[in-house]
């Protein structure tokens, strides 16, 4: 499914450690995805799958001990007058250098999912937005200020001239979400990652936050990579979806063949963890059995093995699967069940012990 015209950011085996006093997690694996221009691709997985952490490797915003041992993270960058792309590896960048400031908060935004933690308490709305506005434009004061009440407008924040002299903990969860969407979109970026932009809010001001993002989406035609727990969220705001397990994304496709053929039994467990209201399913919650494990033991071969429900003994446990493209070129999918290779030898045992 990646068609590298389209294609506006691809990430390839991508590896990442922390090395802690306590030992080395880790917390990426082999992260492979790609996200299409003008496209939201969701990012889903139980906590600690390493989603913020394939985030901070885009933004190239490691914190302390986080390196990126190996892959490659290539960013297109389309040259808006002649069309021409560019494909730059944004591992390759050092974090503070030009060249990444200028992809960074300009060409890809980031909003975080508790904006009290990204606005600063001590400056006015006003003052970080406009500090993000000349960030990225030659502007006079009064243009600024004029940028930067249009921006909070767009957010559909009522009275933007007085929020923009207010400071963070004078307004709600939902007003400073905005004026993290209106800074992150103050640089018109070309992609935007929203990390569970929304996980804080209540459900009302959740759906009217979701409702502003896919219509700014539609307005401005920005790829977005929305990282969420719901997959509720998912089917409302996006386009593609990968889902990651335990710093591997195990499965990528759209959306419909997402929810209506998945094919990873990790996937299929999470859309079974859904509640459903239907009247007559008094059924439990199902919950995936046992605990995402913790990356400084990641069990051999398919990580997720110990959960999977169709787990075959003696092989699952033994070998590591690789990334197989499924339905035409619509799906990829690392789960040995679809290796039909191996599953031919499986069915033998003696071919079975050959393989290993
Ligand atoms: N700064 C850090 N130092 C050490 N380990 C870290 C650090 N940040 C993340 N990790 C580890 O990396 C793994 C992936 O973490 P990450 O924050 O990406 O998970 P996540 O999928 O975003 O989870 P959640 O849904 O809870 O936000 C976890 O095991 C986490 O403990
Ligand atoms: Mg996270």
């Amino acid at each position: 499914m990646a068609d590298k015209q389209n294609t506006i950011l691809q990430v390839q085996n991508l590896h990442t450690h922390f090395f802690t006093e306590s030992g080395v997690i880790r917390a990426l694996r082999g992260v492979d995805f790609s996200v299409e221009r003008g496209k939201v691709l969701g990012v889903v997985g139980e906590s600690g799958c390493g989603k913020s952490v394939t985030a901070q490797c885009i933004m190239n915003m490691l914190p302390g001990s986080g390196r990126i041992v190996e892959g490659k993270i290539t960013y297109y960058r389309r040259d808006s007058a002649d069309s021409r792309t560019e494909a730059i590896d944004i591992t390759s960048l050092p974090p503070r250098g030009r060249a990444m400031r200028a992809i960074r908060g300009n060409e890809i935004a980031m909003i975080f999912q508790e904006p009290m933690t990204s606005l600063d308490p001590v400056y006015t709305v006003g003052s970080q937005l406009m500090e993000a506005i000349t960030l990225h434009q030659t502007v006079t004061r009064q243009q600024g200020k004029e940028i930067a009440i249009d921006a909070l407008a767009k957010v559909n924040l009522p009275e933007p001239a007085r929020i923009l002299d207010a400071y963070p903990h004078q307004l709600s969860g939902g007003q400073r979400q905005r004026v993290m969407i209106a800074i992150a979109l103050s640089c018109n970026p070309t992609l935007l990652i929203a990390d569970e932009p929304t996980t804080a809010l209540d459900v009302t001001t959740q759906a009217q936050i979701l409702d502003l993002m896919r219509a700014l989406q539609e307005e401005t035609q920005m790829s977005i990579i929305f990282i969420t727990h719901d997959l509720g969220v998912v089917a409302e705001m996006c386009d593609d979806v990968a889902v990651m397990y335990l710093g591997k994304v195990v499965e990528q496709t759209d959306v419909d063949t997402t929810f209506h053929n998945p094919k990873h039994p990790y996937t299929r467990a999470l859309l079974r963890s859904i509640p459903r209201l239907t009247s007559d399913d008094k059924s439990r919650l199902n919950v995936i059995k046992g605990r995402v494990p913790d990356p400084s033991v990641v069990p051999s071969g398919c990580a997720f093995h110990p959960r999977c429900p169709e787990m075959i003994p003696g092989l699952c446990e033994t070998h590591t699967p690789e990334v197989l493209t499924l339905n035409g070129n619509k799906q990829q999918v690392r789960c040995l069940l679809y290796d039909d290779k191996l599953m031919a030898k499986s069915s033998s045992p003696i071919a079975l012990a050959e393989a290993r």
